[in-house]
């Protein structure tokens, strides 16, 4: 069973959204981007303590080595609660983790489940908002990746959270349209009943192996998953797992303003120096030597060599998650890599994909 290290941060309740410090654990530790933590303090700050817790490539696409399947293993459940029960959590607390300035909003929330919705890192839930479609049906369910390790961000396993961008575009008859979920997600209130399904997915499961490689590929939100497997590594304590491999997370957003749980991020490198690496990619800040837009797989661009090797190796998982166009651009980068040794990346990726080392959760 898990165990708590500390490392104590803390969070300012956000103007209209923040939990009574009363409902809150003690043991989480969420930071935030500091700009946003300047607009968001006008409740006042709401401590929270943390828990702290080769093979040789040949000619053609080498045959990987075979391992027992994540997806096999024990006390991964799956679609404990569907739509027409789903589980009714509360929310606890949600908070702007972008700043006034992004392009957008982004919010952390967390939701209570009295552990009635047991999950593991990479999984996902499903919500369903509340009010009706225009045909006067319930809403459908929309998918968000969890944001927290199983034991959740306040140690517990009560409760789950999620990093959710608030959808809003205009369209083609010139009207701002609101994401319905999205929007019901970042305007909820602490207190409010949020129905909560799932949960689902094996794709984007962590390896067990504590000694891997885990290279992770977020655009936006898609960093969900990482801040999981992440918390799961850095900041948590285990009889049956101690992190000792590589974790490197590359995050593509599009400014500073809007980069997501940079805090936490610098607490695991302090942490961990030798175990953690990561490169951010912002996309209308930075542009590379050649003057392109500055991308996660341009970024990524400048490791290349460094992370062809690692691909070589059999305990090196890839994760992806995010905007589906990322997916494309990071098989640019590696299509002359692999050619350079004969390989053919498509060949090579389904090979890693075969062996669960390459998990693509992209939409
Ligand atoms: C496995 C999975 C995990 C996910 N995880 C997350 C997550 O962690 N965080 C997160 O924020 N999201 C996540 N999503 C996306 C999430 O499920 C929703 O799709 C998203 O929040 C939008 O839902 P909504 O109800 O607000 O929008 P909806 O009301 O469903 O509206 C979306 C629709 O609006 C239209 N639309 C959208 N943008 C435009 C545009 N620019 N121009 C014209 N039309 C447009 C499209 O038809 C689109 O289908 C995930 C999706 C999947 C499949
Ligand atoms: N499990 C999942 O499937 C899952 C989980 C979470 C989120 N998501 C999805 O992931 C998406 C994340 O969007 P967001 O709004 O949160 O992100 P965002 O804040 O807009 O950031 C996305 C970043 O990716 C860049 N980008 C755009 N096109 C790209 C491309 N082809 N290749 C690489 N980078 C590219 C953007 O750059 P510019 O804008 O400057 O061009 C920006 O820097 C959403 O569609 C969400 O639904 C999926």
């Amino acid at each position: 069973m898990a165990a708590v290290t500390a490392a104590a941060v803390s969070l300012r309740a956000a103007t209209t959204t923040s939990t009574s410090p009363s409902s809150a654990p003690q043991h989480s530790h969420c930071s935030f981007p500091s700009a946003a933590r300047t607009v968001v303090s006008r409740r006042g700050a709401l401590a929270i303590r943390a828990q702290a817790i080769s093979t040789d490539a040949a000619a053609a696409a080498p045959v990987k080595e075979k391992k027992v399947s994540k997806k096999q293993e024990e006390g991964v459940v799956t679609n404990t609660f569907r739509p027409k029960e789903p589980y009714v959590g509360k929310c606890l607390l949600n908070t702007k983790i972008t700043a006034d300035d992004a392009p957008g909003e982004t919010w952390h929330m967390v939701f209570s489940t009295e552990g009635a919705v047991p999950y593991k890192e990479g999984q996902s839930i499903g919500v369903v908002a509340d009010g009706e479609d225009k045909n006067g049906k319930p809403h459908k369910l929309r998918l968000y990746s969890i944001a927290s390790s199983a034991l959740g961000d306040f140690g517990d396993a009560k409760t789950v959270s999620l990093c959710v961008k608030r959808l809003v575009y205009t369209n083609d008859a010139g009207e701002v349209v609101k994401g319905v979920c999205s929007n019901f997600l970042c305007d909820l209130k602490p207190g409010a009943d949020v129905n909560i399904t799932g949960p689902v997915g094996k794709e984007m499961l962590m390896p067990k192996d504590p000694n891997a490689t885990i290279i992770m590929l977020a655009t936006g939100t898609g960093i969900a998953p990482f801040r999981s497997f992440l918390w799961k590594m850095f900041f948590e304590k285990y009889d049956d797992y101690k992190f000792n491999g590589l974790a490197w997370l590359f995050l593509g957003v599009p400014t500073s303003s809007s980069l997501l749980y940079p805090e936490e991020f610098g607490k695991m490198k302090a942490k961990a120096p030798d175990n953690f690496r990561v490169d951010y990619a912002i996309s209308r800040e930075e542009t590379n030597a050649a003057g392109e837009k500055m991308y996660i797989q341009t970024r990524m661009a400048e490791y290349k060599d460094e992370l062809w090797e690692l691909l070589k190796k059999d305990n090196t998982y890839v994760y992806m998650c995010g905007l589906k166009g990322m997916e494309k651009g990071i098989d640019e980068i590696m299509v002359p890599l692999a050619a350079k040794e004969g390989i053919d990346w498509i060949d090579y990726r389904k090979q890693l994909k075969k062996s669960e080392q390459w998990n693509v959760e992209v939409y």
